[in-house]
C-alpha cells in the first residue's frame, strides 16, 4: 500500500484539523514503534487509517456496521464510538488491508479491550498523547510512553475511564475489561 495515496485519500475525507491530528498520531506512533521494537511500517499503517471513518455520517456508519455484523452492543452506544469499527471495515474493503493486527489496532483505538497486542496499545497511546493534545496529566502519560508500552497503556486506560466516569458518561464494556486487566496486572 502506497502511503502517499492513503494520505491523499485522508485529506479528502477529513477536515484539516482531523487530518493534521492523524499525521501527528502517525509520527508519534512511528517514534514509539522505533523506541519499543515494534514494526514502524505497521504502526504507520494503523495510525494512518485509525480515524478514516471519523467524519462518516452516523446513518452510513450504522449501515456499514450492520452489514458487517459488527458488535451489536456498539450500536447502542454513542456513534462517536462507531468510527473505529467502521474504519477497520474501510481499511479492509477499500484499501485491501489484511493484516489482522493492523485491523485490530484500528478497531480498538477508541475503546481498548482486554488482550490488546503491543501494536494495538501503541496506537491507543499515540492517539491520546500526540503533540496536539493538551489536558491535565498529559505530560505524565507522555513520560510513561517513553518508559514502556504496558506502563503507558495502563495509565492511558485509567485516564480514559476516569474521564468518562467524571462526566457520568457510559463506559463501553471493552474499556472496562481493558481497565480491569491493566490494574490487576502486577
Ligand atoms: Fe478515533
Ligand atoms: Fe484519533
Amino acid at each position: 500500500m502506497e502511503t502517499g495515496s492513503v494520505i491523499t485519500e485522508l485529506e479528502k475525507r477529513l477536515p484539516s484539523k482531523r487530518f493534521e491530528h492523524v499525521l501527528r498520531v502517525t509520527e508519534t506512533a512511528k517514534k514509539l514503534a522505533l523506541r519499543h521494537g515494534v514494526s514502524v511500517d505497521r504502526a504507520e499503517q494503523a495510525a494512518l487509517f485509525h480515524d478514516i471513518a471519523k467524519f462518516m455520517e452516523p446513518a452510513a456508519m450504522r449501515k456499514l456496521l450492520e452489514k458487517n455484523e459488527e458488535d451489536r452492543m456498539l450500536l447502542s452506544f454513542h456513534h462517536e464510538l462507531w468510527h473505529a469499527a467502521a474504519g477497520r471495515i474501510i481499511a479492509m474493503e477499500e484499501f485491501g488491508v489484511t493484516d489482522p493486527d493492523i485491523l485490530n489496532a484500528i478497531r480498538f483505538h477508541t475503546t481498548g479491550r482486554a488482550g490488546m497486542s503491543t501494536l494495538e496499545k501503541l496506537i491507543y497511546i499515540a492517539d491520546l498523547i500526540e503533540p496536539g493534545r493538551n489536558f491535565p496529566g498529559i505530560e505524565e502519560l507522555r513520560e510513561a510512553a517513553e518508559q514502556g508500552i504496558d506502563v503507558a497503556m495502563k495509565d492511558c486506560i485509567v485516564h480514559s475511564v476516569l474521564y468518562l466516569i467524571d462526566r457520568r458518561a457510559p463506559v463501553f464494556p471493552d474499556s472496562i475489561e481493558c481497565y480491569n486487566e491493566h490494574v490487576q496486572r502486577k
